[in-house]
């Protein structure tokens, strides 16, 4: 399906700081008067946000592997039919708070299950659509866990996955941007918050 809007993603590891650089980004847009979406995953529906609460809950210790994959994929099914594409459509840039990538990341690098199989189930929930832009966020490890410990936001079931499980995650984000160098962008997350957000405002200029 032709799209005439500009889709862009962030990505990065646990503490990377992308929810409050999005923030930021949108107040932006705004100023400028260009139409946008900002919206996140898992959520951004109703449903969508149903989903998040079931599968961050700590509780839910017996959690699948494929079970978490499907639910991952559910909440991405409604929200590329609610959201993203109508955006897109209407003209608008869609930015979007995690999206297939972290499946790869964290389903397919950090606990193991086979890319093929990720990328057929995510073809299935998406129709396909991609993003045009992948704006990567990186911070080692121990950095962006100890920053989400400090934040004092509540620690969902991934955060409290062990330490070598995010560094694969790391790794496959690197593996991933390394494949696709043309879509994606690494942005020192290490730096001070405004920092970060002047790197990304130059990332998403030419595209405005
Ligand atoms: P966040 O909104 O605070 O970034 O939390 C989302 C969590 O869900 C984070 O730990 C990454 C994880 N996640 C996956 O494991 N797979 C996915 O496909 C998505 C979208 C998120």
């Amino acid at each position: 399906m032709r799209t005439t809007g500009l889709f862009v993603t962030f990505e990065g590891p646990e503490g990377s700081g992308k929810t409050t650089q999005l923030q930021r980004l949108g107040a932006w847009l705004a100023q400028q008067h260009i139409p946008f979406v900002l919206t996140r995953e898992p959520g951004g529906t109703v449903i969508g946000e149903e989903i998040r609460d079931l599968l961050h809950d700590c509780a839910h210790t017996e959690m699948h592997a494929r079970t978490e994959i499907l639910l991952y994929s559910a909440s991405r099914a409604q929200l590329v039919a609610e959201v993203i594409r109508p955006a897109l459509e209407a003209g608008k840039i869609v930015l979007c708070d995690r999206y297939v990538d972290s499946t790869y990341a964290y389903q397919g690098y950090g606990r193991g299950l086979p890319l093929a199989d990720l990328q057929a189930i995510t073809q299935f929930a998406t129709g396909g659509l991609m993003p045009k832009l992948t704006l990567y966020l990186d911070v080692p490890v121990e950095v962006g866990l100890a920053r989400r410990q400090q934040s004092g936001e509540t620690l969902t079931r991934l955060d409290r996955e062990a330490v070598t499980f995010h560094r694969r995650v790391r790794e496959g984000y690197l593996t991933l941007a390394r494949q696709a160098p043309q879509r994606w962008r690494i942005i020192d997350a290490t730096r001070a918050v405004d920092e970060i957000q002047t790197a990304l405002r130059d990332e998403l200029r030419p595209w405005l």
